[in-house]
């Protein structure tokens, strides 16, 4: 193997929440929460240090996301991957942010950076779908803002979407942890005709309503046959902090990507009440360390690289 000369780089990628409700597999919003990747070269081999929520990670560096997508970018240019790789996040794990996608882009962009190749936010997120399947989480961390992944004959297709400024966000989680793979198999194979005939109808509602900010909308949209009905049963007290979301003023709430949190979309001074609502059920008799509720705002950047 020849060795490229590795330098010092960082990056920050932002979480996601997907699908938001009818967009099922295909839309994504980056939120302002972050995780944030340094490497430093030195030594004979990779090492990973973990801090914050990443804490909670209990594969070793073999099976770390971030490290994999660090070593396929090395092993792709020919370069032993030495150094020291330090992440941090304040996502929470498994609660429907992304948490995976966003490790794998910011892996990606990280080694590209310490081999001094240009940032590239496609490679990322190419890169980042083909090992999990989930552009819908992987396109917003990249890309920022509200992206809805399109299937292209060989390679999906990112499209950008209006997303009013006017929006509030509220998220919120229990300590319960939902896999993606737990979630997915709660599906049933095979849907009802009407179910799957409502869905275009709520997401057209969902994507004009996102770009306009109207309530009626946002509620028909972030309504779902194909995956919140069977996902529910998965989190503890999920339907009854939806009605308490819905009281505290939400105009919409759904199951956060697959769980276990849920996004709220409310005005935006009420985001932190309707966080609260949901938290107060969702956390209700639950040991609070690990519990969540807090308003969101969109992130617009998506991956930086070399922070300054
Ligand atoms: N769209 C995927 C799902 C996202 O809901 O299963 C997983 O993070």
């Amino acid at each position: 193997m020849t060795a490229l000369e590795l330098r010092p780089a960082t990056v920050r990628v932002p979480c996601s929440t997907s699908n938001l409700g009818s967009g099922f597999d295909v839309l994504g919003l980056a939120l302002n929460s972050y995780l944030e990747a340094t490497f430093e070269p030195a030594g004979d081999r990779l090492e990973l240090e973990r801090e914050g929520t990443l804490l909670g990670l209990a594969e070793d560096i073999e099976n770390d996301h971030l490290a994999w997508a660090f070593r396929a970018v090395m092993a792709a240019n020919d370069t032993e991957p030495r150094g020291a790789i330090r992440a941090t996040s304040a996502v929470p794990l498994a609660r429907g942010l992304g948490s995976s996608a966003m490790a794998l882009v910011a892996g990606n962009a990280l080694a590209r950076a310490a081999l001094g190749l240009d940032a590239s936010r496609d490679e990322a997120f190419h890169a980042a779908h083909a090992r999990d399947g989930h552009g819908d989480n992987a396109a917003p961390c990249a890309f920022g803002g509200l992206r809805a992944v399109i299937p292209g004959e060989d390679e999906p297709y990112v499209l950008g979407l209006p997303l009013s400024p006017d929006l509030g966000f509220a998220y919120a989680a229990p300590s319960l942890r939902v896999t993606t793979d737990a979630a997915r198999g709660a599906l049933p194979s095979h849907i009802a005709h009407r179910a799957a005939v409502l869905g275009p109808g709520r997401f057209a509602g969902l994507l004009h309503g996102l770009a306009t900010a109207d309530p009626d909308l946002i509620r028909i949209g972030l309504t779902d046959e194909l995956h919140v009905p069977y996902r529910l049963p998965l989190i503890p007290g999920a339907h009854n902090a939806m009605g308490a979301g819905y009281d505290a003023g939400a105009w919409g709430v759904t199951i956060s990507g697959s769980g276990s949190g849920l996004i709220a979309i409310c005005p935006q001074e009420m985001a932190e009440r309707v966080a609260a609502a949901m938290k107060g059920v969702l956390c209700a008799g639950a040991d609070d360390v690990d519990c969540w509720g807090m308003a969101m705002e969109p992130d617009l950047n998506g991956l930086v690289v070399d922070l300054g």
